[in-house]
């Protein structure tokens, strides 16, 4: 059985979905490992890297036809989807609620396709969770693209000269990227605030060294699997009220509050950003999903009232090596479950939770 793999358009996308190092994992399965020419060049890793581990660099249309199993960052273009046969499995994140003309082609051609932001959040797919390990990393580069921007020292200095007060940072949303945002920021010496409809996020801020901000007479907003609800009209009254005081005070906020399938809450509102101290910065990772602030802009970065609002989407572009090495470690463990040792063959047990809910049907 073959693995494959096609260079991504490297302008869009700079993470790749196999490395040197699980490549020698795919070996030892027993599995072959196809990828196309300077597949990883710009993430200065050459061929030779691969081929000293047992890949093999063939042409585009070479690992396309030659491939089981093609393994991807992001969808490809129609004209390589065309390139594909009946009985092969596309692997990524598929985003099949944007692309379903695609998909339903490829499904029609009795392609299989594997969408890994399906997966479930249960503990056997921890190691295959790619939603948990990119917006890790993601949590940490806002908060260090952020400070970057910021014109003030963050940690408290008290010098001859007369004490600098510690940069204070407010988390809006506190799942994976907002636990890792806060932890850097602490890290480096901030004073830092969390907010989250998930009571059960309160403890894990304070472990972590946060202030956790709870609105008023709040009910636990949790769903059976752990993510957000949507908020009433009274609890963003109070939460309005609550963070309105706290950013009169607050010199960062990293936006991370999301919920699955919809457009992200608004939740720092324009009059809100008017009485921020002039020189602040709001990072937006919600902006791929519209933004939690009321005046991000998608992948731009604006300035109004004298706040720095940035709204790119491309983070983990700008940390391809660190996303790569973990997406392709979560791609690995994913083939892992999927592949019958004995059988040496990839079977699609749709009784197993995994395989089900990750299978674009
Ligand atoms: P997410 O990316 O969907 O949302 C980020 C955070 O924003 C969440 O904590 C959410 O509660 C919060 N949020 C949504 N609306 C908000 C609002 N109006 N105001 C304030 N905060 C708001 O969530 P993520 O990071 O993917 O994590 C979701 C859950 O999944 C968490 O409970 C996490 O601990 C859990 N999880 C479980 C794993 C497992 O394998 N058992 C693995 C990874 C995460």
């Amino acid at each position: 059985m073959i693995i494959g793999s096609i260079s991504e358009n490297v302008k869009y996308e700079k993470r790749v979905a196999i490395t040197p190092d699980v490549v020698k994992k795919y070996k030892s399965l027993g599995l072959e490992v196809n990828l196309t020419k300077n597949y990883a060049l710009h993430l200065g890793i050459n061929d030779n890297k691969y081929q000293e581990v047992g890949a093999n660099i063939l042409s585009h249309e070479d690992v396309l036809l030659n491939s089981d199993v093609i393994l991807q960052m992001n969808i490809p273009d129609e004209e390589t989807l065309n390139k594909l046969r009946a009985n092969q499995i596309l692997i990524g994140v598929l985003n099949p609620y944007s692309n379903e003309k695609k998909i339903k082609n490829l499904i029609s051609k009795k392609i299989t396709c594997f969408s890994l932001e399906l997966l479930p959040r249960i503990t056997r797919a921890q190691s295959m969770d790619i939603l948990s390990s990119q917006a890790n990393l993601a949590g940490y580069k806002a908060v260090i693209d952020s400070f970057a921007y910021f014109q003030k020292a963050i940690p408290m200095m008290m010098t001859a000269a007369g004490t600098i007060s510690a940069a204070k940072v407010l988390v809006v949303g506190a799942g994976v990227a907002g636990l890792q945002a806060i932890a850097t920021a602490k890290r480096m010496g901030a004073i830092v605030f969390a907010t989250d409809v998930r009571l059960a996020s309160k403890e894990q801020v304070e472990s972590l060294g946060g202030k956790f901000l709870v609105v008023e007479g709040s009910e636990n907003l949790e769903t059976e699997s752990g993510y957000a609800k949507e908020t009433s009209e009274d609890f963003k009254k109070k939460q309005e009220e609550l963070l309105k005081e706290t950013l009169r005070k607050i010199d960062i906020v990293i936006c991370t509050a999301l919920i699955p399938g919809k457009k992200a809450p608004i939740i720092v509102k324009k009059d809100m950003i008017e009485v921020m101290p002039s020189g602040s910065v709001i990072y937006d990772l919600a902006a791929s999903q519209g933004g939690n602030s009321e005046l991000t802009k998608v992948d731009e970065i604006i300035e109004a009232n004298g706040v720095r609002i940035m709204g790119e989407t491309n983070i983990l572009n700008k940390l391809p090596v660190s996303a790569s090495n973990l997406y392709a470690k979560n791609m690995f463990n994913f083939i892992n479950n999927l592949f019958n040792k004995e059988k040496k063959t990839f079977e699609i047990n749709l009784e197993d939770e995994i395989i089900e809910k990750t299978m674009v049907k």
